[in-house]
Order: structure tokens, then C-alpha cells, then sequence
């Protein structure tokens, strides 16, 4: 029997990561190729006619599973009934700029709508904020949602995840896809820690660990941390905009395990509501290691952290609890 369809809101749609992603949420890439949608496009009035256009390639690009279309720069119709709400609005950062430069612009933007959110979204709806400051918005989000359960306010970092996936697969000509369980700790930000102490690589005489098969530690603890911490800002640079292909694709990853579920034996990161795991204070939205079942992600737990790693934990811990206290001074 078909499957009734999903309402999934992505907000700023009329931007360069939404033009991106809402084609491949019609495609199935994000809820799965069985799974009709209904997609909510929000944007904000000076974006209306360009939100009309995308509304108008979706119609003409006749996706199956796409089972209608509001667009709207209303915040009410565009919560009312969703499932998946993926929060990509707000102001990119530009060339030269910290990530925390652009929060006194969006902080605000996720504290408005995190209301039209409680009041309109389905009760178990899933939130991924995209949008940068991205674990601070998603913690702002959450503050100010206090209906919608803390297990349900997630970010992106899944993007920096894929990163690391990416500069491992090329530095040992390897498939992506054999290599796994790399970590991103902490802020989406260049404070984050790419961690590979527990990442693997499927080779034809079993799964191999990264820092044996790469066998430079100097590489693993330097270059490659800084490539990954680094490479939103290297895209700005080269593109004059930030990554939008990518974040598109890794935010469909991203909803797709959890709802779905991850592959038995692996994990992704996930930015989180912090319960204390790892001794990394609670109350942030911190990126976590994290396994996927029956639409509920877990932090992984009890694996090691050596004093390096613990450094480079705290640090971002850090940034994160000053980030917090800027947004809230943002707000008041
Ligand atoms: P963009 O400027 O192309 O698009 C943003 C859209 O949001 C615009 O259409 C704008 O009109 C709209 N918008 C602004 N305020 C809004 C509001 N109040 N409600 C609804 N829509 C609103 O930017 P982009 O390149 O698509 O990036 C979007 C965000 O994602 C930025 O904050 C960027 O820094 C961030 N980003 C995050 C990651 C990640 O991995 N977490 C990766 C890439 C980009
Ligand atoms: C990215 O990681 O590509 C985005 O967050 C853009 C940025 O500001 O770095």
C-alpha cells in the first residue's frame, strides 16, 4: 500500500543550499524512493518571486513522489503539519567573516521561529538547523520550543563528517564508502575536532584502522584536522559563496539515518543536545558520535579519549558556552 506523504518545511528555499536540496527531497534521497512528500518552502518577502520560480521548476521537473508544493513567506502556513523541518534560512557567512559574526543576524530569525514551529509543526517533528551559528540556532531553537522534546533539535555536522570521510578516502585512493566511523566533536566551526582514533577502512583482509593504514600521525594530527576544520572556508574562497551541493546532500544523510536508521557497526555525527556524555558540559548542542534506530539517535558511547583528543573536546566546549552567552546578549 503507498505511504501517506510527509509534510517536510525547508526554510530559506529560495537560497543556493535550498535549490539544491528541495530537488532531492522530491527525488526520495532524503525520507527514501518510497516515501511521497509534500514540500513546505519558506522564504522571506524580497525572496517571494524567486521561491515562486523554484515552486515552478518542481511542478515541471514532475518528481513522483512529490505530492505538492506550498511556498509561502509566511511562517505559520509554512510550519502547519510538518514532519522534517530543515532549517536553512538566515544570512551566509561571506569571505572574511567568523561564523560567529553572522549571529547577531540569525539568532533572532531561530528564536521566532522556533514559536511558529511549537504551535504548528506535528508533535514529533524532526528539526535539523543548517543555518550557522548552526549548533547555537539549533540551541536557541530549542530554548525557545520548550514543547517540542530536546531529542528532536538537532544540526548539521554531518557535512564536516563527510569531509573527513572525503580527505581520508583521497589520501589513501580509497572508496568513500569504505571508509567509516570518524568523528566530528563539538561546534560546526574551525574549533570542531575531526577525530579518526576509532575510524576504520575496509580493505579485502578485514576492517583496518585509519592511523595504521595512513601511518602519519604528523598528517592525522595536523593537516588533516586543519583541511576538515577549515574547508567551509576554503569553498567560500574559491566559489565567493559557501558550500551548498554538499550541505544539501549531507543534511539529506543526516535525516535519512535517523529516521532510517544507521548501518549496523557504524555511526555519524550528529549535533546534539548535550546530556553530559564525554564530560562535555550539558545544555550545548555539541556534536556527537551517534548510532540510529526506530527514528532515535544515541550518543555512542565509552570510547577513549586520549589527552590530545580531551584537549580539542574542551575547546570547542568552550567556544560553544561563549557562543551560547553572545546569542543570549544577541537577544536581550
Ligand atoms: P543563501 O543566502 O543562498 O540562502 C539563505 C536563504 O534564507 C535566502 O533565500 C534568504 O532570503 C533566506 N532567509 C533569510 N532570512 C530568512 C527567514 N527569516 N526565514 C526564512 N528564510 C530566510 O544562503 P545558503 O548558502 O543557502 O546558506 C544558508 C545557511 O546555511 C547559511 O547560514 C550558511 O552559513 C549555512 N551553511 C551551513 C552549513 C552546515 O554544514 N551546517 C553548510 C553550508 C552553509
Ligand atoms: C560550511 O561549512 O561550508 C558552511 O558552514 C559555510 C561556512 O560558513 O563555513
Amino acid at each position: 500500500m503507498a505511504k501517506d506523504p510527509v509534510r517536510v518545511l525547508v526554510t530559506g528555499a529560495a537560497g543556493q543550499i535550498g535549490y539544491a536540496l528541495v530537488p532531492m527531497i522530491a527525488r526520495g534521497v532524503m525520507l527514501g524512493p518510497d516515501q511521497p512528500v509534500i514540500l513546505h518552502m519558506l522564504d522571506i518577502p524580497p525572496a517571494a518571486e524567486a521561491l515562486n520560480g523554484v515552486k515552478m521548476e518542481l511542478v515541471d521537473a514532475a518528481f513522483p513522489l512529490l505530492k505538492g508544493v506550498v511556498a509561502t513567506t509566511d511562517a505559520v502556513e509554512a510550519c502547519t503539519g510538518v514532519s522534517v523541518a530543515i532549517m536553512v534560512g538566515g544570512f551566509p557567512r561571506k569571505e572574511g567573516m567568523e561564523r560567529k559574526d553572522v549571529m547577531s543576524k540569525n539568532v533572532s530569525i531561530y528564536k521566532s521561529q522556533a514559536s511558529a514551529l511549537e504551535k504548528h509543526a506535528a508533535s514529533n517533528c524532526k528539526v535539523l538547523v543548517v543555518a550557522n551559528p548552526a549548533n547555537t540556532n539549533a540551541l536557541i531553537l530549542k530554548e525557545f520550543a520548550p514543547s517540542i522534546p530536546e531529542k528532536n533539535i538537532t544540526c548539521l555536522t554531518r557535512l564536516d563528517h563527510n569531509r573527513a570521510l572525503g580527505q581520508i578516502s583521497e589520501r589513501l585512493s580509497v572508496q568513500v564508502s569504505d571508509v567509516k566511523n570518524v568523528i566530528i566533536w563539538g561546534n560546526h566551526s574551525s574549533t570542531q575536532y575531526p577525530d579518526v582514533n576509532h575510524a576504520t577502512v575496509k580493505t579485502p583482509t578485514g576492517e583496518k584502522p585509519v592511523r595504521e593504514l595512513v601511518a602519519d600521525d604528523a598528517w592525522l594530527n595536523a593537516e588533516f584536522i586543519a583541511t576538515v576544520q577549515q574547508r567551509g572556508a576554503a569553498i567560500i574562497k574559491a566559489r565567493k559563496l559557501s558550500s551548498a551541493l554538499s550541505a544539501a546532500s549531507s543534511a539529506c544523510d543526516h535525516i535519512r539515518d535517523w529516521v532510517l536508521g544507521t548501518p549496523e557497526g557504524s555511526w555519524v555525527s550528529m549535533g546534539v543536545y548535550s546530556d553530559g556524555s564525554y564530560n562535555v558540559p550539558a545544555g550545548l548542542i555539541y556534536s556527537f558520535p551517534v548510532t540510529c534506530k526506530n527514528g532515535e539517535w544515541s550518543i555512542v558511547q565509552g570510547l577513549s579519549i586520549d589527552e590530545f583528543s580531551r584537549k580539542k573536546l574542551d575547546l570547542t566546549a568552550e567556544e560553544l558556552t561563549e557562543e551560547k552567552a553572545l546569542a543570549y546578549s544577541c537577544l536581550s
